[in-house]
């Protein structure tokens, strides 16, 4: 596996190996190779697939170490001065958006960045308002759906757009009980059988950590430039509200992982 980088320095936050601390690194930018861009960015959101690709969820592929995570972000194309937001992460592992430039194939899901939108709420939308989207957009008729985790990144997005789609939304917090509905999403569940006794609540269920038996079960966010723009638009018609917990500057955002309140985590460079 071979990065270029073209000796000119940019600020990062990124892990020296699997499971690493996250760090302040100085490093090389990124050198767009062909079919790629080169993006100089304004934000990038935090999502815990970022913690598991440092945890090593792709071990076995090419990374590359100090290892830059961040799969989410908003920038403008050095070159062109495009300014695009959207879903950047790729292989090698390890070129991510939680640094001053990142390169990206010029095939990831990636939608303008609208002028009157801030970066911020563009870099929180990609990741966690696509998989809400499409979603809620599974549950077709369902009348009622029960959200467990309604207050992460994902949660957060998913009640509105429920919501705003005619249904019923339960929201079930830590601590609540369940309660019988027409569909579920689990946002939590982390094995097999708390996902299965979730389930029992509804003839419709979803989780997004793999953990069912059941393949149909299981969702898979597919990102794509039209949800992008779609989510764009939601947010510029006021239909869709971005809780954004944290915003925190790159030189600072060694901790992003440490959690965050409702809604998402985002650093600004
Ligand atoms: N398959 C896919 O395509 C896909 C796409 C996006 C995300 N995901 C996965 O989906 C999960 C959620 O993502 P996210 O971005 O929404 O994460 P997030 O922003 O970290 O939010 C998770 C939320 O769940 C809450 N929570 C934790 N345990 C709970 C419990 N027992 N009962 C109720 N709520 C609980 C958390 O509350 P606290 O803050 O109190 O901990 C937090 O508000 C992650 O595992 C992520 O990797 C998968």
């Amino acid at each position: 596996m071979s990065v270029t980088r073209s000796g000119v320095g940019m600020w990062a936050i990124a892990a020296a190996d699997f499971g690493a601390e996250l760090e302040l690194v100085e490093l090389p930018e990124p050198s767009a190779e062909p079919g790629q861009l080169k993006v100089r960015l304004f934000a990038a959101s935090v999502n815990p697939f970022d913690r598991k690709v440092v945890d090593g969820m792709f071990r076995g592929s090419d990374h590359v170490f100090p290892l830059v995570p961040g799969t989410d972000g908003a920038g403008e194309v050095v070159g062109s001065g495009e300014r695009i937001f959207g879903t950047f992460f790729h292989h090698p592992v390890g070129v991510g958006t939680y640094a001053e430039y990142v390169t990206v194939p010029a095939g990831n899901a990636l939608a303008p960045l609208p002028e009157d939108l801030d970066p911020a709420v563009a870099a929180a939308l990609p990741t966690a308002g696509m998989t809400a989207l499409q979603l809620v957009e599974s549950l077709g008729s369902a009348q009622s759906v029960l959200i467990i985790g309604p207050n992460g990144g994902v949660g957060s997005f998913a009640v509105q757009i429920a919501r705003a789609a005619g249904k019923r939304v339960i929201p079930v917090g830590r601590g609540d009980s369940l309660v019988e509905a027409d569909a579920l999403i689990d946002l939590v569940s982390n094995d097999r059988s708390s996902f299965e006794a979730n389930a029992r609540y509804a003839p419709l269920a979803f989780n997004t950590n793999y953990v069912s038996s059941d393949p149909a079960q299981n969702f898979g966010m597919k990102g794509s430039r039209e949800t992008l723009v779609r989510l764009a638009s939601m947010v510029q018609a006021g239909d869709l509200d971005v809780p954004i917990a944290r915003r925190v500057p790159l030189r600072e955002a060694v901790d992003v992982f440490a959690g965050h309140g409702p809604g998402k985590t985002v650093i600004i460079m």
